[in-house]
């Protein structure tokens, strides 16, 4: 039978149309649900969550417009393992992605989306990634049988009717994501929010941008603006166009007023890996010391960035939530965070208290005396005491408003063409080796430290935790082709620019012989970002080590922090031994890429290792 959909369309495009009515013959949902956007729509849709067993609404008083949603055991993060790269050639998707011919794949998707949908509703979803009809957006649709998918898109993305006015002006492509928890539903069966199986495929097909994504509701899986679109895909479509997608926040620093009453402004973007600390620098409070500066939140996760007609690069954030990680969120370490995080958040994976509230591992010094956990499980500090469980996972994570972030950039975030960026900034998760900044010499090394960034793997993805990998760019999970074709393009970009950003690499995670932070980390950020700003402006002198520019300890301002010159020796120590180790494993990344890897990167090694 074929699908004719007459009721609540709300595009008159009918490649769209057809498109749908086309997966909905596949998928064979009761219903086909269009989205308006509507707070009303979004309302019933978490009532009906709600009623699911899916949300349970938080206490209204403590947390207005607050759900709380608990996913099942098997399906808490990204699965690297089960995301694809189907290219038309195995070549291009590179050996640092899974690839299946694109043909066997869909004909075996289609299989698995067979009836996928049956006793539930599809939602139609349309996206866009960036300011509506901005030269530097995007658009997608998602159908998806996930209305936990829904309304943290409806966060996550600017979505509904005013998106589809813009698809019906049939300027834009239009890019179809086809997603599916994949629990079939026998008639009169109780619907199962989340998948119980194993069977996950979350797969991308680069040269048609098409994105398939079957059995799990959770974040970076089944959000398809997020990961899936904004990065795999739209690094693609940058590739092509000769712009960039990034795994990067984006900030702005204000200085003081100078006596003409006058600010100065500069705006960064950096990629640290999978909860590795994006968030919290992107919205960080400077701390004392700091009195009259102010960092503005841009974006926490997701960059697109471009040359304008004068040579600068621009960025912008195509998102408009933050889907961030809650463990260790505080209002000591993330005070910005946890403003915004008050009210319309929705909460995953963290632990519900009595009074209809949340917890999370560091939250609050002392925890709540009894909780359920985030598997729903009866939680005392006795228990986490004996059994070693967490309340949360963690991985646990909150979909807020990025509006809603005291800090927040609003002006910048709508900005069609986005912020002007004056550096780049890399950042591992490194408990050796990595001093806690330095500056690259030039582009060409920078773009060598930022293709040669290492970092421990952490619960962001399923999987071994706090093992050293290559992490480049912190793209590693996320580049949509072949690594090296990524660093050509790289290094490609700074042709086309009239000012070359200066590019870092910072540490927050060195550890002293005892195994504890060397660096406070957090608030204390600001210190050194501060003195990049100096850098990038022509102000502060730097130390030539064989790795980069380090700074001075004078040239760093100490107010308000009591650390000694010789521990600051310590954190920003270049042990000649251990970086001859790590220049090994950055040979073995550029032997796995050996057939696409620039020349440049391999001079670059080459240089590094006479200066060591
Ligand atoms: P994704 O959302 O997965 O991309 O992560 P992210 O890069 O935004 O990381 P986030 O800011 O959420 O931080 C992840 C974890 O690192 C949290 O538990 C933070 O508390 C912790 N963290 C962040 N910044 C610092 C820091 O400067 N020092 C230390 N020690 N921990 C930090
Ligand atoms: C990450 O893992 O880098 C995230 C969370 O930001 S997810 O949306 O799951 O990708
Ligand atoms: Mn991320």
């Amino acid at each position: 039978m074929a699908t004719r959909l007459t009721e609540g369309v709300l595009t008159s495009n009918v490649h769209l149309i057809r498109w749908v009515e086309k997966m909905a013959d596949l998928c064979q949902p009761d219903r086909v649900h269009w989205i308006d956007g509507s707070d009303a729509e979004n309302e019933w849709l978490c009532q009906q969550l709600v009623e699911a067993g899916t949300f349970t609404k938080l206490n209204q008083k403590l947390w207005p417009g607050c759900y709380y949603a608990r996913s099942s055991p098997n399906d808490v993060a990204r699965v690297e393992d089960r995301t694809f790269i189907c290219s038309l050639s195995k070549d291009n998707a590179g050996p640092t992605n899974n690839w299946e011919d694109p043909y066997v794949m869909r004909r075996k998707l289609k299989e698995l989306f067979r009836g996928s949908m049956r006793g539930r509703t599809m939602y139609v979803l349309p996206y866009s990634m960036g300011p509506i009809g901005s030269p530097m957006s995007q658009i997608g649709v998602q159908l998806t049988d996930s209305a936990y998918a829904v309304v943290n898109m409806r966060i996550m993305a600017r979505v509904g009717k005013p998106v589809f006015e813009q698809i019906d002006k049939n300027t834009q492509r239009v890019v179809p994501c086809l997603h599916s928890v994949g629990a079939p539903l026998a008639p009169g069966e109780q619907d199962v929010p989340w998948p119980q199986n194993d069977t996950k495929y979350i797969v991308h097909f680069p040269e048609t941008r098409e994105i398939w994504s079957y059995g799990s509701g959770y974040g970076g899986n089944a959000l398809l603006g997020k990961k899936c679109f904004a990065l795999r895909i739209a690094s693609n479509i940058a590739r092509d166009e000769g712009w960039m997608a990034e795994h990067m926040l984006i900030l702005g620093l204000e200085s003081p007023p100078n006596k003409e009453g006058q600010t100065e402004k500069t705006y960064v973007a950096a990629a640290f890996p999978s909860a590795c600390g994006k968030t919290n620098f992107a919205m960080m409070v400077p701390p004392a010391g700091f009195e009259g500066w102010k960092v503005r939140c841009v974006g926490d996760d997701i960059a697109w960035i471009r040359p304008d007609e004068n040579g600068q690069l621009r960025a912008i954030n195509p998102e408009a939530g933050f889907f961030g990680v809650a463990p260790g969120t505080s209002v000591k370490t993330n005070p910005n965070a946890m403003a915004t995080l008050a009210r319309n958040t929705i909460f995953t994976n963290v632990a519900l208290t009595p009074e209809g509230g949340v917890w999370w591992e560091g939250m609050t010094d002392k925890p709540p005396a009894d909780c359920l956990d985030w598997r729903g499980q009866h939680w005392t500090p006795e228990i986490a005491k004996q059994t070693g469980r967490t309340a949360a996972h963690p991985n646990g994570r909150f979909t807020a408003p990025a509006q809603q972030c005291p800090v927040f950039d609003h002006e910048a975030w709508n900005a069609p063409i986005g912020v002007p960026i004056s550096a780049f900034l890399f950042g591992g998760r490194r408990a050796t080796t990595m001093p806690l900044v330095f500056q690259a010499f030039n582009w060409s090394s920078g773009v060598y430290v930022g293709a040669t960034m290492g970092s421990e793997t952490t619960a962001a993805a399923t999987g071994e935790t706090g093992k050293v990998r290559r992490d480049p760019m912190a793209m590693l999970p996320f580049c949509g082709y072949h690594m090296g074709d990524y660093f050509r393009h790289w290094l490609r970009m700074q042709r086309r620019l009239s000012a070359t950003p200066r590019v870092f690499h910072v540490n927050w995670f060195r550890r002293d012989a005892d195994g504890n932070f060397l660096w406070p980390g957090f608030s204390e950020n600001m210190r050194v970002l501060k003195w990049i700003v100096d850098r990038i402006r022509g102000r502060a002198q730097g130390k030539e080590t064989p790795i980069g520019w380090t700074p001075y300890y004078e040239d760093m301002n100490w107010n308000g922090l009591n650390l000694p010159p010789s521990k600051f020796d310590e954190l920003q120590a270049v042990d000649r031994d251990a970086w001859r180790r790590e220049v090994i494993g950055h040979e073995e990344l550029f032997l796995l890429l050996h057939d696409h890897l620039p020349a440049e990167m391999i001079y670059e090694r080459e240089l590094l290792i006479c200066r060591l």
